[in-house]
């Protein structure tokens, strides 16, 4: 059942490829400059209308959501809002016909994204789920919506579930900015093209596995953990964090880069591994300088760089050189090393990372 690997997690971080592959297959063509995600065509006056998105979801599937607000006020420039379900249930928020909420859930059962939703339906607003879990609660209660297509998810930490939510919610931006004109024709085809692409990248990025496991080897003894990054590959280093938190309890914070200076630099000397997400063509030159920053303070920097890259590997104590890509598709390629990592170190400390300590697959009561 698992498939020759020795966990869960691992083989649904191998299964990416092929799962992302299913998120988009039937749904988009890159040579003939299509998306067709039944839920959107279907409710496309509303959506096509609608003054904004307001994205519900917890732990992982929140990342997810919080990548979706880049890429939706990117590509279809609509104002978006991204709530942690829990807090936007009791928050008497403001909603009205014309949001759109999004609800994004592997399991499609997590309690407080479900009442979220009903709160939301309630005051009007079209509910669009994005679930794994066929015919689970969120997907039954939505009006409209997308399966991700990734498989069962065993492992408790969310893999491919994220990533095929990525897919789906690129592909939901795409055919919002393709509706509403906010694209042209070339550049849409130019990120389908790569998102086509992106499976035999993140394949390229699984040979990796090697340099990773001997990297956290070298780091598996650290108390904490920093992870920075920029634009859509801030969620990423969220992401990273909350991985190694969940499956070797070792502390870890996610960051956007610049924000570092406002506090956790305190944290910074010999012992604090630094995880820098480094692929941003366009915030290159600011994440070298966050780099510079921690490399002053002696900070351990393990940097996430695209293929190639010359100017970092002086800088950084390790680097992972992962294949470049469409800087709005790169969170897809980047998270896979993180999990890579947070895998490793898991398991050289002895941990159950299938079914870690306190947590459930889902949580489905408040
Ligand atoms: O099933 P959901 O996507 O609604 O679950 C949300 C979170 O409970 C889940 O992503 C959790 O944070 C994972 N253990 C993260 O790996």
């Amino acid at each position: 059942e698992k498939g020759g690997f020795e966990h869960f997690m691992l083989k649904e971080i191998y299964e990416q490829p092929k799962v992302i592959e299913d998120s988009f297959r039937g749904r988009m063509s890159a040579t003939d400059g299509w998306i067709k995600l039944g839920g959107v065509s279907e409710f496309s006056t509303k959506i096509d209308k609608a003054e904004r998105f307001i994205i519900t979801a917890c732990g992982t599937s929140y990342h997810s959501g919080l990548l979706a607000e880049y890429l939706i006020e990117e590509l279809a420039r609509v104002p978006v809002e991204v709530e942690y379900a829990s807090e936007f249930r009791y928050r008497n928020p403001i909603i009205n016909e014309t949001d759109v909420v999004i609800a994004i859930s592997q399991s499609g059962e997590t309690a407080d994204t479900l009442a979220a939703i009903e709160m939301a339906k309630e005051r009007q607003a079209l509910i669009y789920g994005i679930c794994n879990v066929i015919g689970s609660s969120i997907a039954r209660v939505s009006h409209a919506g997308s399966y991700t297509h990734a498989g069962p998810e065993i492992g408790v930490a969310s893999t491919k579930a994220f990533s095929t939510q990525v897919s789906i919610l690129t592909l939901l931006a795409l055919q919002i900015a393709q509706s509403k004109g906010t694209i042209s024709t070339s550049k849409l085809r130019q990120i389908l093209y790569e998102l086509e692409h992106i499976p035999e990248k993140i394949e390229e990025t699984l040979q990796l596995d090697g340099q990773i496991r001997e990297l956290a080897a070298i780091y598996k003894d650290a108390t904490n953990f920093l992870y920075l990054g920029r634009g859509v590959n801030f969620p990423v280093a969220l992401e990273g964090a909350l991985k190694l938190k969940e499956i070797s309890y070792i502390h870890a914070e996610g960051y956007p880069a610049a924000e570092m200076k406002h506090g956790p630099i305190a944290l910074i000397d010999e012992e604090m591994p630094v995880v820098f997400l480094a692929t941003n063509q366009s915030a290159y030159e600011k994440i070298v300088s966050n780099i510079q920053e921690v490399k002053a303070r002696k900070g351990k920097i393990i940097a996430i760089v695209n293929k190639g890259d010359t100017q970092i590997r002086n800088l950084a104590d390790h680097v992972i050189e992962v294949p470049e890509t469409e800087e709005v598709l790169s969170p897809l390629v980047t998270v896979v090393p993180l999990q890579l990592l947070a895998y490793h170190i898991a398991i050289l400390r002895g941990c159950n990372v299938d079914q870690p300590r306190n947590l459930a697959k889902s949580v489905t009561v408040e």
